[in-house]
């Protein structure tokens, strides 16, 4: 199967702002740029920056001060990131681009931050290449890839794999598919930049345990499509499948669900 891009329709990009985003993508936001200075005469980039989740915590840490500029190569992310009514979405400038090919001139910005993108880039070196070229020189990057799957969605694969396919699967596991922090880190350096570091950070998804919740978060991922595709029926044999595997994890009202990531920073020359 080839790479999967996590690509969203209109409908799923909405439901990845309203689930995804609250349950885990914010507060591994917030948790990510804890550990980054940011300053005023910063050029921020939000590199494949979904609904733009990092680029509105960034605004709300730094202020108004700021050029914050979020790419993302989905129509329906960027679409839901400009029609967001709060002010840290409308004061930060949106565009739909691949991540080779940014449409900024060299050394435009001081710092790029790209959020559980990189493992979807077919291309990681290009990638990589593209971000060091709309970097100043002695510009940073942050990014962060998720090191194992969560137990949400190790439920969700069984439950996929006997209900749907084996494409489904692999699709609901593609996050997780790229997670060899040394082979990044080797990666990070062999595309030219310096002080390469690779560190872990832990974040809880936390969902409110109920079976409507673990249907939307089906909805929010490029996986759903193919669910939705099945029917109703199978739709609620998969939610509660995933449900009763989730009993552990509950705590009061809600799902949190532990998980880890790699941090890794780096700087061009
Ligand atoms: C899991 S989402 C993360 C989005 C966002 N960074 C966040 O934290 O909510 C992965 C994102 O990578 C984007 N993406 C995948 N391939 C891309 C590419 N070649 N160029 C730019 N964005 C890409 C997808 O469109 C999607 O929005």
């Amino acid at each position: 199967m080839a790479q999967d891009s996590f690509q969203l329709n209109e409908k799923a990009a909405k439901q990845y702002e309203k689930n995804s985003v609250v349950a885990v993508f914010g507060p591994l936001a917030e948790i990510t740029l804890d550990r980054i200075p940011l300053f005023d005469d910063d050029v921020i980039l939000d590199a494949a920056c979904g609904t733009g989740i990092v680029a509105r915590k960034a605004r709300e840490k730094i202020g108004p001060k700021p050029r914050i500029i979020g790419v993302d190569l989905n129509k329906g992310m960027i679409e839901t990131a400009q029609s967001l009514s709060d002010p840290y979405s409308r004061s930060c400038e949106w565009h739909t681009a691949d991540i080779t090919k940014i449409p900024f001139n060299d050394a435009t910005f001081s710092v790029a931050i790209c959020q559980q993108g990189l493992q979807f880039f077919p291309d990681k070196k290009a990638a990589l290449l593209e971000l060091q070229r709309v970097l100043k020189p002695e510009g940073r990057l942050v990014f962060t890839v998720w090191d194992s799957a969560n137990v949400l969605f190790k439920a969700l694969a069984v439950s996929l794999g006997k209900h749907i396919g084996h494409g489904a699967v692999q699709q609901i596991l593609a996050p997780f598919s790229y997670n060899d922090g040394a082979a990044i880190s080797d990666l990070v350096s062999d595309a030219g930049y310096c002080d390469v570091s690779v560190k872990t950070l832990s974040v809880d998804r936390t969902l409110a345990a109920s079976k409507s919740t673990i249907h939307n978060q089906i909805m929010a991922n490029p996986a759903g499509a193919a669910v939705a595709e099945k029917g109703d029926e199978v739709m609620a044999l998969i939610v509660d499948e995933v449900f009763s595997s989730l009993s552990d994890c509950r705590h009061g009202a809600n799902f949190i669900i532990p998980q880890s990531t790699h941090l890794v920073q780096a700087k061009t020359l």
